[in-house]
């Protein structure tokens, strides 16, 4: 039996498959099982930023793995204290503690409780095509996977991203939070406007009400710069973070303002903070800051978006692209085209169904981005 035929056999299978079964990673090339290369412009959803088996971080991984890989929440530990040191440091200012969990939903779990805790208020104002995972809590705060799953919370509503008269409307004395992903990721790669971002900090601000940014996707030199929140004039009061994080481990972490104070007994998670993922992390972030992943993302995603549009099909109705967090709207149906990409050895992601998304590692270089574009404008253009 194949792999794929095992899977098929074995798993609770949730994901809308590919006939494809990646076997190795180097860089920002992936192997399948019979030996064929693929470009990865898909990087595991936006985790391998620093590239797939990145030395570093399987060094780091290896080293961790013989000295301590477990260390429960209630002891303190050396790996844990460092990570959190460093992400405060490279956070938004008004960032100051962190919680670390495993996964972007469980980031966002944690963030909706932590609100609610820090402002004894139990509504919030989240975004339409917003995305926050699919966990109870989580999916509360998300547009769309919802309706065979209601109940969910109650206290969630949603309105129009970049519309702050939409906002100001909703936001009321109930409001805990305001939650948005400075760009829309899943809902199709959709930056918010500067002007929007600081008026809804003002909002915020005046009303008392905390502001949670939703960096899971857009986090770690994705978009440019280590944050997508650097390039707005915002404070947010909680940051969630998770995919790029670990280089490929599993982790995820909240990073809370001094107004969203903890406590004891509030949350707990028996792998959250773990010496193996926050090893990878911090290899992680210091191959990103050694490398400045973050001009090299603006560079090549400008670059890349300078020699897409000179050629650019009449079937693309607009390319939108944050460094090397592009999305290509098309006037019609993205999965024929993600098919053909990867006939010709490139794996590009979805968005909704009229996008496609290209999340490739950051390291990728950029021969292969001029491959990706080639084969883009030649399948675009069939
Ligand atoms: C913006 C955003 N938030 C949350 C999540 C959920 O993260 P995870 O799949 O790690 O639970 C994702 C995943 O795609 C995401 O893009």
């Amino acid at each position: 039996m194949s792999y794929a035929d095992t899977e098929r056999k074995y798993a609770f299978e949730v994901y809308p498959k590919r006939d494809l079964t990646l076997v190795r990673g180097e860089g920002a090339t992936v192997w399948d099982d019979t030996g064929r290369a693929y470009i990865d412009c898909t990087a595991g959803v936006g985790v391998a930023n620093v590239g797939h088996a990145n030395p570093q971080v399987a060094e780091a991984i290896a080293e961790q793995a013989k000295t301590l890989a477990t260390c429960a929440g209630i002891f303190y530990n050396d790996v844990r204290a460092r990570l959190l040191e460093k992400l405060v440091a490279i956070s938004p200012a008004s960032l100051t503690r962190a919680f670390l969990c495993n996964s972007g939903t469980e980031s966002m779990e944690a963030a909706i409780k932590f609100a609610r805790h820090a402002s004894g208020k139990s509504e919030f104002v989240c975004a339409m095509r917003g995305f926050h995972g699919r966990s109870m809590g989580a999916l509360s705060a998300t547009f769309k996977y919802r309706d065979q799953f209601e109940p969910l919370l109650p206290g969630f509503s949603f309105v129009p991203f970049n519309n702050i008269d939409k906002l100001r409307d909703a936001v009321g004395d109930g409001t805990a939070a305001v939650v948005l992903e400075p760009v829309q990721g899943e809902g199709g790669v959709r930056p918010a406007d500067p002007d929007y971002m600081s008026a809804v900090q003002a909002l915020c601000t005046e009303r008392g009400v905390l502001f949670i940014v939703d960096e899971i996707q857009t986090g770690l030199c994705r978009t440019g710069s280590m944050f997508a929140s650097d390039r707005y004039a915002i404070s947010p009061d909680i940051l969630c973070l998770a995919k790029a994080l670990g280089g490929g481990v599993p982790i995820g972490a909240v990073l809370t303002s001094e107004r969203v104070a903890p406590a004891v007994g509030m949350h707990g998670s028996t792998f959250g903070g773990n010496p193996l993922a926050c090893a990878a992390a911090l290899a992680t972030i210091d191959y990103m800051q050694e490398h400045t992943l973050d001009r090299r993302a603006r560079e090549l995603g400008d670059y890349f978006a300078e020699r897409f549009r000179e050629k650019q099909p009449a079937r693309v109705r607009e390319l939108r692209q944050i460094g090397l967090m592009i999305g290509i709207e098309l006037k019609e149906k993205a999965t024929p085209y993600l098919v053909a990409l990867m006939e010709e050895g490139v794996l590009a992601l979805s968005a909704g169904p009229t996008v496609i998304r290209l999340l490739p590692p950051l390291t990728v270089g950029r021969d292969q981005l001029d491959v990706v574009i080639d084969k883009l404008l030649k399948v675009l253009s069939a």
